[in-house]
This record gives C-alpha cells, sequence and structure tokens, in this order.
C-alpha cells in the first residue's frame, strides 16, 4: 500500500553559501526520499530558502542592493548547489513569498484568536545612530565575566559566559560603534506553556529519538517559556497584522516556510495542500534538522501548529555536525568548504557515497577525513562496484552482440542471496542506518567480485569456452544491477548511467527480483573515474585563505580593518593597545596602480602592478575583485603596506598589501572600500 508522505530539509539561511557541513542533511534527506520513492511511494521532498532577520537586511545595506536582490541572487546560487550534488526536491521555494505571507499571517490570527498571544514589555539595546534595536550579534563589548574585549552581545568566546547584552560592559554598535542605550518596547510572545501536556504527549508518541526525547525531558523539567515571537522596524520580513512597525520574527515564519513550499507545489500541479496539513491528513510529514535547532522543530513548531489548527509532524529526524579531518570545519585551516569549490574539484557522488558510509540514526557528529574519502570510494565504488561492469560487459559485446544468456545461469545461489538481502537493506534505509546498508551493499559486491574471480572470464574467452563465458558475464552484470538498484537513493547519476547501459527504464526495488535474461546491453562506457589525491590537493589550496584569516586581522587589526571605535574598556591588561613603535613598524606609503589584471583561477583576485616612486615597482594580489573592475583602477592611487614581508601564493609572488575596509559584519567582504590619500599625493610617500 503506497504511503503518503511529505519531507523536509532545515532552509538554509540565504545569507551564504551551501557549504558541506550543510550538505550533510541534505544528502542524507535526499536518500531517503530516493529510496521512498523507488519503493513506490507517493513521497514528495519539499525545501525553501530562509531570507528573513536583520543579517540579511545589513548584508544588503552593505552591498548597496534591496534584501530582495540579495536574496533572488542566494536563491539562484543555492538551487544551482543543491542540483549539482543532485538533491532532488520536489520543490525549492522561499519565505519571502505570498504564500508564506498567508500562511504565516493565518496563524498568527489563529494563535492570537485562541488567546495564545501576550503582550509583554521588553528592555534591549538600541541604537540611536542606527535607529534600531540591536540583535545580540550586533552588539559588542566586554564580557562581564572575565573582561575579555570585543564580544558579541550574548556570550563570551574567550570564557564561553553567556548573559544579556545590556550586562554587556562597554558595549557598542557593531554597526557604526556608538553606545547602545536601553530602550524599552512592547514585544508579543507564543505562550508556550500552553502546550506543555500536547508536547509531553507528542513527545512520547515516537516522534523523535531517545536522544532527543531525553533532551526535552529536560526543557521541560527547567519550564517553558513564552518565546518572543516579534522584532521592531527597521527589519526584512512580514509586518504583523493589526500592529504598527512590528514584524515576524524570522524563526516564526521560517518553519511555516515548509508549508509555503507545500502551498506553492500545490498550486503548481493541482495537488491538495488540505491532504498534508489538515489535522486529520493521513501522510506522513518527517522534518530532517541539524542538532542545533531541535528546540524549534520539537517544542515552538508543533506547539505552533496544535495551536492554529493543523496537523503536527509525524517525527522530527536529528543528525550530528561535520567534522573534516577530526576538526570543526575552519577558514584558516583551509578546511571550510564550501559545495562550489568542492564540484570545481570532484564528483558530487563520491561525497554522497561517503557520507552514506559514515550516517546512522543517532546525533552523532560525522567525519569527513580526507585519506578515508579516497580509499573508500576508490576501493568501493570503482574497485568493488564499477568493476563488475567493466570487467564483464566487453566480453558480452565481443562475442555476443551484447546479449545475456536466454536463461538464467547456474550462479551457487547468488542471485537469489542478493534479492533476499534486499529486505534487510530496505529495513536499514528506513531506519536511516545508511552507514548498516552501505556495508550490507559491500559485502554483496564482495561476494560478487569473488565469484569473478573464481570463474575468471578472461581465461573463458582465452580457451574458446563461449557458453561459460557468457553465463559468468550473465551472472555479474545481473548481480551488478542488483547492487546498483540497493545504491540507487545514494548514486542517481550512477544509477542513471547503469539504466543506460543495461537498457532499462529505472532501478525500482521490487523490479530486480528477476534476473535479466535474453536481453541486450548497451556497449560499456565510462561509469565512474577513480579519485586521484591530487584532486584534493586542489580542492585544499582552492579553500585555503588567500587573505588573511579573522584571526589575522584581529592581531594586524591597525593595518587592515580597524574595528568601529571602542569606549576605553575598563581592564586594561585585556585592552590590545600598540604604542608608537609598534606602530612606526609598519611601512605605509602611497601607490599608483599601474595596471589591475584578472588572475585565471581565483576568482577573488586581482593581481596589481603598483608604482611607489623611489622604492620602484611591486606585484600585489589583492583579494578586490568582487568589489572593482581592474579597468576602475587603473591610474588610482591608494595605500599600500610596503614592508610586508613577500608571500609566495599559487599566481605569483605577492610583496605587499593594499588597504581596503570592509564591514565587520561582512565576513565574506563583498563591500570593499580601497583607501586613497587625497589628490596631490605622489607615490612612495610615507603615511605617518
Ligand atoms: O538554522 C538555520 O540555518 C535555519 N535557517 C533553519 C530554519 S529551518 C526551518 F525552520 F525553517
Ligand atoms: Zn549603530
Amino acid at each position: 500500500m503506497p504511503r503518503q508522505i511529505l519531507v523536509t530539509s532545515a532552509l538554509p539561511y540565504a545569507n551564504g553559501a551551501i557549504h558541506l557541513g550543510h550538505l550533510v542533511e541534505y544528502i542524507q534527506t535526499d536518500i531517503w526520499v530516493r529510496f521512498q520513492k523507488s519503493q513506490g511511494h507517493d513521497c514528495l521532498y519539499f525545501c525553501a530558502d530562509d531570507t528573513h532577520g536583520t543579517p540579511i537586511m545589513i548584508r544588503a545595506r552593505n552591498e548597496g542592493i534591496t534584501p530582495e536582490e540579495l536574496v533572488a541572487r542566494i536563491h539562484r546560487e543555492h538551487v544551482a548547489d543543491f542540483q549539482d550534488f543532485l538533491i532532488g526536491f520536489d520543490n525549492y521555494h522561499s519565505t519571502h513569498s505570498a504564500e508564506n505571507r498567508q500562511l504565516a499571517e493565518e496563524i498568527y490570527n489563529n494563535l492570537q484568536q485562541a488567546g495564545h498571544i501576550a503582550v509583554e514589555t521588553v528592555h534591549q539595546a538600541y541604537c540611536n545612530h542606527d535607529a534600531m534595536f540591536l540583535p545580540d550579534r550586533f552588539i559588542r563589548g566586554t564580557c562581564p565575566k572575565c573582561a575579555a574585549v570585543d564580544q558579541y552581545g550574548d556570550s563570551c568566546e574567550h570564557c564561553s559566559a553567556t548573559y544579556s547584552p545590556l550586562e554587556l560592559r562597554d558595549a557598542f554598535c557593531a554597526l557604526c560603534g556608538e553606545h547602545p542605550v536601553a530602550k524599552s518596547s512592547e514585544h508579543l510572545f507564543f505562550q508556550l506553556g500552553h502546550f506543555e501536556s500536547f508536547l509531553k504527549e507528542w513527545t512520547r508518541s515516537g516522534a523523535l529519538q531517545a536522544e532527543m526525547a531525553n533532551k526535552l525531558e529536560e526543557w521541560f523539567a527547567s519550564g517553558l517559556k513564552n518565546w518572543d515571537i516579534s522584532r521592531d522596524g527597521p527589519y526584512f520580513g512580514f509586518a504583523i497584522p493589526g500592529q504598527s512597525n512590528k514584524f515576524f520574527y524570522v524563526w516564526l515564519d521560517a518553519p511555516i516556510g515548509y508549508m509555503a513550499s507545500t502551498l506553492n507545489y500545490c498550486q503548481r500541479t493541482g495537488r491538495s495542500f488540505a491532504e498534508y496539513w489538515h489535522p486529520d491528513s493521513q501522510a506522513e510529514v518527517y522534518h530532517f534538522i541539524g542538532k542545533d535547532i531541535l528546540y524549534f522543530h520539537t517544542l515552538f513548531w508543533p506547539a505552533m501548529l496544535k495551536g492554529a489548527g493543523y496537523r503536527t509532524p509525524t517525527a522530527v529526524f536529528a543528525h550530528g555536525f561535520l567534522t573534516v579531518n577530526g576538526q570543526k570545519m575552519s577558514k584558516s585551516r583551509g578546511t571550510f568548504l564550501n559545495a562550489r569549490t568542492y564540484l570545481q574539484h570532484l564528483d558530487p557522488e563520491y561525497l554522497r557515497y561517503y557520507y552514506a558510509c559514515k550516517l546512522s540514526n543517532r546525533v552523532d557528529d560525522l567525519d569527513l577525513n580526507l585519506d578515508d574519502f579516497v580509499q573508500r570510494v576508490n576501493a568501493d565504488m570503482v574497485g568493488k562496484v564499477v568493476n563488475l561492469a567493466s570487467r564483464t560487459a566487453g566480453f558480452l559485446h565481443k562475442s555476443f552482440s551484447g546479449q545475456l544468456c536466454a536463461d538464467y545461469p547456474e550462479d551457487g545461489g547468488l542471485y537469489h542471496a542478493f534479492v533476499q538481502t534486499g529486505d534487510e537493506i530496505a529495513q536499514y534505509y528506513e531506519n536511516r542506518e545508511y552507514a548498516k546498508a552501505m556495508r550490507a551493499i559491500m559485502a554483496l559486491a564482495d561476494q560478487a567480485n569473488r565469484y569473478i574471480e573464481e570463474h575468471a572470464p578472461w581465461n573463458l574467452a582465452k580457451q574458446g569456452e563461449m557458453d561459460a563465458l557468457q553465463a559468468v558475464c550473465s551472472v555479474a552484470i545481473n548481480l551488478f544491477r542488483v547492487l546498483m538498484t540497493y545504491l540507487a537513493p545514494v548514486l542517481p547519476q550512477l544509477a542513471n548511467k547503469t539504466c543506460n547501459l543495461l537498457n532499462l527504464a529505472n532501478l525500482h526495488w521490487q523490479s530486480c527480483r528477476q534476473p535479466l535474461c535474453g536481453t541486450t546491453i548497451q556497449p560499456f562506457s565510462h561509469l565512474l573515474a577513480r579519485i586521484d589525491s591530487k584532486q584534493i590537493d586542489a580542492l585544499l589550496a582552492a579553500a585555503r585563505p588567500q587573505e588573511p584569516t579573522k584571526e589575522q586581522q584581529k592581531a594586524a587589526a591597525v593595518v587592515v580593518a580597524p574595528p568601529p571605535p571602542q569606549p576605553l574598556p575598563s581592564s586594561a591588561a585585556t585592552l590590545p593597545t600598540i604604542n608608537l613603535d609598534h606602530f612606526a613598524q609598519v611601512d605605509l606609503r602611497v601607490a599608483r596602480i599601474v595596471q589591475a589584471e584578472l588572475v585565471a583561477g581565483a576568482d577573488k583576485l586581482l593581481k596589481l602592478t603598483l608604482d611607489l616612486g623611489s622604492l620602484g615597482s611591486r606585484t600585489v594580489f589583492a583579494g578586490i575583485r568582487a568589489a572593482y573592475t581592474p579597468e576602475s583602477l587603473s591610474g588610482r592611487l591608494t595605500v599600500v603596506v610596503a614592508n610586508l614581508a613577500p608571500r609566495k601564493m599559487k599566481f605569483g609572488l605577492s610583496e605587499g598589501m593594499v588597504l581596503a575596509a570592509s564591514h565587520p559584519n561582512d565576513p565574506d567582504k563583498s563591500a570593499l572600500y580601497l583607501l586613497s590619500p587625497d589628490s596631490g599625493a605622489e607615490p612612495g610617500m610615507r603615511i605617518q
């Protein structure tokens, strides 16, 4: 009996690129959805960009574009990344959409009418200069516990203390550097406590993994607090009906994006939205998420749905975080790997297979060990699976016009065993135990390879034992087909190539119960290459920072991008001052840009030829391509650190650093301002 299933992955924020950490979840979900489809179930996979909030508003402002333009651009990038990683969404929508506005308003109105919204006065940091309340991440200052300077408004990176922004000492606005003031405002709160008994029951209904249910018990024990769902303008989001200058907090409308994507899909395809979200819905609804957003998905979200009169999720599946070579992904270590950078060097199916080998249904973190990655992909995907076809298909073509035996040959019970194991493998997929599924599939692949070794078709060909040769190759191709059927949810591209090779319309799970007999196959063409470790070197080189890292910038703050003006912190011990001697060590000079050129293979860099007057000419590679065309720079004066030790870069030697300002909240440096002296300055002049 086909099941009706709706599946979602968490909506990625529309303020940055998809990276390999995100892909753990999208690959995990996509495998599950493809598996359900291969079982003949009516399974749909929905997602969207999560577009609202202050960081997106500020980033757009820094780039000189509207938030709508920013989210449209990021949407295009996300869609391309997902497509190229073979993530098969049935619909990819946006939270900044008419459907989401309609549903967010409706859910809010329902909650309000049912008495679940309260008004409370909150005191918050407010920047008079920017005329806005500051979210925690936009306030910096001195930690009230350990006196470390330049900490965020909610927590200290130095001593890990958490506090309220109003407790921060010597606080300053991260946008303009001014002191924020405390200001009060009326906010709307969702009364989560109303749903305590419902949530307790839902938690015990099997909707959660055991580890998560335990976590919820802790939250119940510490009490369910009201949740602030409103933000004062300016804010990029949906205006709250009946309120002036108040907007829904991004986390209110983000999960509603799951429904908005469903609605958009249903309107496009004529399907019924109510079949999925009506309280009597018989469909199953599953959310795949990371463990960091558990609270939102297991407390706020089911309670909101319940309170607004919708059905609640069947289950929420959480996974752990990605580490690379045993450590958190890090820009400075060059292990922060974006989806696009990966795709420029490696096949997406390598990563899909590797993640599948490591995924379980628990919340454990997953390590991408790059040596193990190369070894496993080459040994399993190429050595054990693809080789079954590449070692036998040629014989079938050469001597039998590509035709398989008319009757399935005696194979010692192998085919039967392969089909039998399918049920166990299906159960592993269903339970999201992909690592176990991959182990079971590779154990079958080992048996198939042993069969080929024992029957050595190359010897049969030499000895002219043609019937035996056709039989052995027919068995091998049939076993290959079963393996590829089991691997198809993980390797959809290789599965398509297999269909082409075997003249099949699809690799549906049940259809491989019967072997292929008497049919012909296409001539063998290349299926998958081994990974060369040089590709990994190239990937890491591309991910390595070519500009100073955040840490280096902090250390060299005086010459790179000074933090916004700070009031004097009260603890002199932690104040990062330098004296005049230190400053005098930095030789800043006026330079004229004689020539600016694009650098092949480095989309962030420009190669500058600088005239430093009496100091001669210099070549500098500068990460300013996003903000400047080469033509716009030619002839222009700028400021250069002239005594920086030359740095050997992949593209050549860089003999200095030009100075540019960027916003402290724009780590990608998408908006840059090159420094220039007033007119009249001459190349080589010292800045002091
Ligand atoms: O944590 C995040 O990246 C959020 N953008 C996830 C939102 S999931 C859903 F609730 F929309
Ligand atoms: Zn400000």
